[in-house]
């Protein structure tokens, strides 16, 4: 299934997170070598289902479940040593071996209690609807150069004096923010001691081991979390996530040169969602919304939050293709629209009174704007047992036809149901 024209293909979310990227990953790892998670930490929730197994996956490759892909947890991540291990072992504890396949990057950062503390203490003011993972403040810091990394939480010494100096600059935060709690030293301390020791047989330079796996003519994959529209750049600031989620950050996340990828898939469902605030210019009210969340059983992997639902935003995408520089779309949850007798699909906005083709920069101008919408007939009946596009409704192959055309990058896969089966490749 993989795609034998890529030897490093980066898989990114087009829209707002959550388009199906786990299970993109899982089918096309079955032909790759390596697969590297390269930014965002535990605020992602890749689902991926093996016969009537489901499984989520936060912090580890989306590829652990082939046993022959060894997955890396790229410089780009920042780490939530404790959660990771849980999913560890709850992988182990289904049967999934991964002891000598997984990486993490001893550059990588560590998200600490006291980030997820701050990541509460600052929803109190802004309200971002985070998922409360510790993600912006670990980013923060890395980025203010006061961060912890693997590599400091695994020497043998100079740790406690780090802690001492993190936890009081944070306790000063946390009271500035009026928060309620502080965070605790020995909590902090016992914490090291007891991920250092499980980290230290399979931290390494991890962009060497992805250098030297492409050197040889392996096929790595690299899984970008969330979407571009929640890049810190491209996406709709401030209601965004701290890291670029677009491809551009899979080099840096995965430690490589950006001439190393020669492919870029954007996942996109076949309409649009999105958990936590900030615009959502296509987002349905009322019953629409309703069935399309049932329908699609839109419900947050990490935080079970409701999705927020509505129709395919080609802006949206358009604007996807160009920041990501896709080569490729994967369409996925086709099979969510099988009962719709008709289908809107945003074309383009209007803002202010004028035609706009663009995202606009200003999240303001982005909350104001008034999509465009051309109904295009449903097909009233199942996709879910398609297998190539032959055996799909004319109707559901025209509503193909007309997103690939709005968008501006050519649909590879489209995916009609969650297992493995359930793909067409174009
Ligand atoms: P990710 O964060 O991009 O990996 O996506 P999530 O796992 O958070 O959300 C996607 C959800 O849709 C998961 O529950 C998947 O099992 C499910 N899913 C993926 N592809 C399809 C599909 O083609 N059809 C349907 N019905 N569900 C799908
Ligand atoms: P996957 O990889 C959907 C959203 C949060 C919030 C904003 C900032 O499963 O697609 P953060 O905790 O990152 O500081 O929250 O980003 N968000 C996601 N939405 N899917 C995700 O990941 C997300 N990760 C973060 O809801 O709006
Ligand atoms: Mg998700």
């Amino acid at each position: 299934m993989f795609d034998r024209k890529h030897n490093c293909l980066v898989v990114v979310g087009a829209q707002w997170g959550d388009e199906g990227k786990g299970k993109l990953v899982d089918v096309l790892a079955e032909s790759a070598d390596c697969v590297v998670r390269y930014q965002g930490g535990a605020n992602a929730g890749h689902t991926v289902v093996v016969g009537d197994r489901q499984f989520v996956l936060h912090q580890i490759p989306s590829g652990i479940l082939h046993p022959n892909a060894t997955c890396i947890v790229g410089n780009g991540v920042v780490l939530d040593p404790d959660t990771f291990f849980a999913e560890l072992d709850e992988l182990a504890a289904q049967g999934i071996e991964v002891s000598g396949r997984l990486r993490v990057s001893d550059r990588a950062h560590v998200v600490m209690p006291y980030h997820k503390l701050l990541d509460a203490a600052s929803e109190r003011t802004q309200q971002i609807g985070t998922t409360g993972r510790g993600i912006g403040p670990a980013y923060e810091a890395k980025i203010g150069r006061r961060g912890v990394r693997v590599a400091d939480l695994c020497r043998a010494d100079g740790m406690r004096e780090i802690m001492v100096e993190r936890i009081d600059r944070a306790n000063q935060m946390l009271a500035m923010l009026g928060a309620p709690t502080r965070a605790d030293l020995d909590e902090h301390l016992q914490l090291v001691e007891r991920v250092a020791e499980r980290l230290r047989p399979i931290k390494a330079d991890t962009g060497l081991l992805v250098h030297q796996a492409l050197r040889a003519g392996k096929r790595v994959l690299l899984e970008g979390a969330q979407g571009a529209l929640l890049d810190v750049d491209h996406g709709t600031y401030p209601f965004v996530t701290s890291s670029n989620t677009t491809a551009g950050g899979a080099a840096i996340g995965a430690g490589i040169g950006p001439t190393d990828i020669d492919g870029v898939l954007g996942v996109v469902k076949a309409y649009t969602t999105r958990v936590g605030n900030g615009p959502l210019p296509t987002e349905a009210r009322g019953e629409v919304e309703a069935n399309l969340r049932e329908l699609g059983g839109e419900f947050g992997a990490t935080t079970g939050r409701p999705r927020r639902c509505g129709w395919f935003d080609a802006t949206v995408v358009r604007y996807s293709v160009r920041v990501n520089g896709l080569t490729g779309l994967a369409v996925t949850k086709l099979d969510v629209l099988d009962s719709f007798a008709s289908i809107p699909v945003g074309v383009r906005y209007r803002l202010d009174g004028e035609e706009c083709d663009e995202v606009p920069s200003d999240v303001e101008a982005l909350d104001r704007v008034e999509p465009v919408y051309e109904t295009l007939p449903g097909w009233e009946r199942s996709t879910e047992g398609a297998r190539k596009l032959a055996d799909l409704p004319p109707q559901a192959r025209a509503y193909l036809d007309r997103l690939q055309d709005l968008a501006g990058a050519p649909i590879r896969y489209v995916s009609v149901g969650t297992r493995r089966d359930q793909i067409i490749e174009c």
